[in-house]
């Protein structure tokens, strides 16, 4: 907690804010700057690739996986970092935490230079991500916890504190004897989260938190971590491939692709931005021919007594719903939400044809 202070009066000792300006305009710049705690400006990172092509010949290759990224998060923000595979997102979150080094631009978290001062910045931000693990494979879970709470010299009040809500909110009290590797999926996900939370980080990045998880487990992971930015500020940049985390969780959501970032916005805007589509799934008493539904709505699948119908994301299905049963015999019906990787692909073609 003493090295949180002292860097904290560390970065409002030192704003780099614009130049001279009013009292007020001056304070404005100083709470702004302290506000930003995640910072990039013109963020790269090229990954030198050598790939065999023969017998005895070798390719060099560059992999531009982020290229010119700029953006900032305030201080206890939850926002959505999505992307399709190999955007760049895991590679940007490796940054922020300091495990890569940037090629180009200029990042900060709470005013650290990640690569730079990795230990100083670790006892300020937690990591988990979904697709491997943290804890010891081989050591009961409570084994992982009391290393971490040497590791990070954690107050002991304050990790008893600590470990003993993670252990209620994400229900690990049965699973603290069990070794790692015995662990199913979501439970190890479970038990990542809290190994991220025990030294009270002020950000924390999930890269994919809630891959392979079912349904259940999704839920209280969500209900975690919204608890969690509630009662203590957490920032949080989360990454996920479920757009469903994004909209139980960020009021905000950015979209890099190609290593660049496409769109930094509320996610209903994305929705506009993207022209997205819902998906209306009727099933009818019988096969008929296609609905005749009111545009811009359309039948775009038709199978048995089964009917497809796309509409705009931004409209409500209410109308469409009340119309087709007025008039077809319905005996069922669903609505399938866009998943990002189609908003995204819609969203990138648009540009390209610009
Ligand atoms: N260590 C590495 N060496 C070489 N290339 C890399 C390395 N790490 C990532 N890349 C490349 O950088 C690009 C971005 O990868 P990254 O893992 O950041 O994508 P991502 O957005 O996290 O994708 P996903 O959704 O699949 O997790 C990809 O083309 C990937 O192949
Ligand atoms: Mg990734």
């Amino acid at each position: 907690m003493e090295r949180a202070d002292m860097a904290r009066t560390a970065e409002a000792a030192d704003p780099a804010g614009p130049g001279p300006g009013t009292a007020a305009g001056a304070d404005a710049a100083v709470e702004a700057e302290a506000d930003a705690f995640i910072e990039l400006d013109g963020v790269e990172k090229v990954f030198d690739v050598r790939r065999k092509t023969g017998f005895l010949k070798r390719e060099r290759r560059q992999v531009r996986a982020v290229d010119g990224l700029s953006f900032t998060v305030s201080r206890g923000e939850m926002v959505g970092y999505i992307g399709p595979n190999g955007a760049g997102k895991s590679t940007t979150i490796k940054m922020l935490t300091g495990i890569l080094t940037p090629s180009g631009g200029r990042l900060r978290v709470a005013g650290i230079d990640p690569s730079r001062e990795r230990i100083r910045l670790a006892h300020r931000i937690g990591v988990v991500f979904g697709q491997r693990t943290t804890l010891w494979w081989d050591l009961p879970l409570i084994d992982s916890y009391r290393l971490m709470h040497r590791m990070y010299r954690i107050p002991d009040a304050r990790y008893r504190e600590n470990l003993d809500r993670c252990v209620e909110l994400l229900q690990l009290q049965e699973l603290l004897d069990v070794p790692v590797r015995q662990l199913s999926l979501g439970q190890r996900m479970r038990g990542d989260i809290a190994a991220a939370l025990l030294h009270d980080p002020e950000v924390l990045y999930l890269d994919e938190p809630t891959i392979g998880l079912d349904v259940v487990s999704k839920a209280k992971v969500r209900g975690f971590l919204l608890d969690l930015n509630a009662e203590r500020g957490t920032t949080v940049l989360l990454t996920t491939h479920d757009l469903q985390d994004i909209e139980q969780l960020c009021s905000r959501v950015m979209v890099i692709d190609h290593g660049r970032l496409m769109y930094d916005g509320r996610l209903e805007g994305l929705h506009e931005a993207g022209e997205s589509e819902r998906t209306l799934v009727v099933d009818l008493e019988r096969e008929l021919p296609p609905i005749e539904a009111p545009e811009p709505a359309r039948v775009v699948r038709v199978e048995g007594p089964r009917q497809w119908l796309a509409f705009p994301a931004s409209e409500s299905a209410a109308g469409l719903v009340a119309g087709i049963a007025a008039r077809y015999p319905l005996v069922d019906l669903s609505v399938r939400e866009p998943d990002i990787e189609s908003v995204i692909a819609k969203m990138y073609a648009e540009r390209a044809g610009a």
